[in-house]
């Protein structure tokens, strides 16, 4: 059984200058504790944390002590991983524009692998490593032309997004793969999107997987190690009833419907499910106004710390945690209907519309749940905001006060 969560410690938040985000780091170790369980049965099973999802230092260093791997997608990110102490030889770096730079660093600190979209990629990495005298082991993208039942921004596995090889290409490309002298090919790499909560997506991926590996094994081609990706997606509706995601039925579907060969191995890069619901972005209410037909509830968050619910027209939960404090000294639960918008000069800087929560107050601090992935990672200083600042349930981690 789930521990019930969302404790939200306001006599801590009423010192701290808002909007910050919070992160329950005792949720986060649970969240990797389970993760390592439910794989291990299997330790051909290998998970990377997508440190894109959130890259603040405390988290990574957190996912780092666990004994995950990391999966980077620009050189800054294999910075902050080998800083936070990830193994070099746990970093895979994937990413379809890597730059010349980006490719030496990881040749220079000689990362796990490297997932290459493109031939004049591969080729580039080829040169790169022989001026340097070294191997690059890589592994090649594949396009595996599978919809994603989620949002088309976040969808990557479809023949007409950029990302990957296409399959009909694959065969050419581990030939050439094999033939470079500062190459070694040693496998295949699949993502089909983000926020994926239909399993028949990745039971899709999987039959389309075992396709590909059958057509390249009758051609006489080797296929090395298979890295599914990320995609596992979270319940944004409810982050108290199920703060983690279904991680047993999830690598139960890799399991049973994937054939893996004798020693091969299986990567896994989850990001989204490994650290959505452990944060929350903290922020208070500056007016409630009354506009023609409804009601405004103005903080001073805004789409620079949280830009999911303005770029994607994502739901996060909001709670009023000042009124549930309220609540527990005998005042009444009263509700009211808002819409909870930010600060800045953008129609679209709204949280959300017609919401139905605690009647706010000016000075009331509100919770925006489910915030702990791409969340602080995506935050901008658009409007000259500050860069929000982190809090964490353990005291002793932090990176501001
Ligand atoms: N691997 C690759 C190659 C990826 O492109 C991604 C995410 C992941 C792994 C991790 O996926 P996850 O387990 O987190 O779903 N900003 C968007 C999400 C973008 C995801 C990009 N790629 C959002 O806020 O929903």
């Amino acid at each position: 059984m789930m521990k019930t969560k969302g404790f939200f410690p306001i006599d801590r938040f009423a010192q701290i200058r808002t909007p910050f985000y919070y992160y329950d780091t005792e949720l986060l170790e649970e969240t990797l504790k389970t993760v390592k369980a439910e794989i291990a049965d299997h330790p051909d099973f290998h998970v990377h944390y997508a440190v894109k999802a959130n890259f603040n230092p405390e988290i990574l260093k957190i996912i780092a002590r666990a004994g995950l791997g990391a999966d980077c997608v620009s050189g800054g990110e294999v910075e902050a991983a080998l800083q936070a102490g990830f193994p070099a030889n746990s970093i895979v770096f994937a990413g379809v524009g890597k730059s010349d730079e980006e490719i030496q660093l990881g040749l220079d600190a000689d990362i796990f692998r490297f997932n290459v979209e493109s031939l004049p990629e591969l080729e580039v990495i080829n040169e790169l490593a022989g001026a340097s005298g070294k191997i690059a082991r890589i592994s090649l993208r594949v396009n595996p032309d599978i919809e994603a039942h989620t949002h088309a921004n976040i969808m990557t596995g479809l023949a007409e997004n950029k990302f990957g090889i296409n399959h009909e290409q694959l065969p050419d490309m581990i030939r050439k793969a094999l033939s470079m002298s500062h190459i070694r090919f040693n496998g295949l790499h699949f993502h089909i999107g983000s926020q994926i909560l239909d399993m028949e997506d990745f039971i899709a991926l999987c039959n389309r997987i075992d396709w590909i590996l059958d057509k390249l094994e009758a051609m006489g081609l080797p296929i090395g190690d298979l890295n599914v990706g990320g995609g596992l997606g979270i319940d944004y509706e409810h982050p108290n009833r199920f703060p983690m995601a279904d991680f047993g039925k999830y690598f139960n579907i890799f399991k049973t419907h994937l054939c893996l060969r004798p020693g091969q191995q299986l990567h896994f890069e989850l990001g989204r499910s490994l650290v959505a619901q452990c944060g929350s972005l903290i922020a208070k209410v500056l007016y409630v106004k009354q506009g023609m037909y409804k009601d405004f509830v103005i903080i001073d968050g805004s789409m620079t710390e949280l830009v999911r619910p303005a770029m994607y027209g994502s739901f996060h939960k909001i709670e009023n945690i000042s009124a549930q404090a309220r609540e527990a000294h005998g005042i009444p639960y009263v509700e009211h209907e808002y819409d909870v918008v930010g600060p800045v000069c953008e129609s679209s800087d709204v949280f959300v519309k017609g919401f139905k929560m605690q009647e706010s107050h000016r000075g009331d601090l509100l919770a925006l749940r489910s915030a702990g992935a791409y969340g602080e990672s995506m935050a901008s200083g658009y409007n000259c905001r500050h860069l929000p600042r982190a809090i964490f349930s353990c005291d002793n981690a932090g990176s501001g006060k």
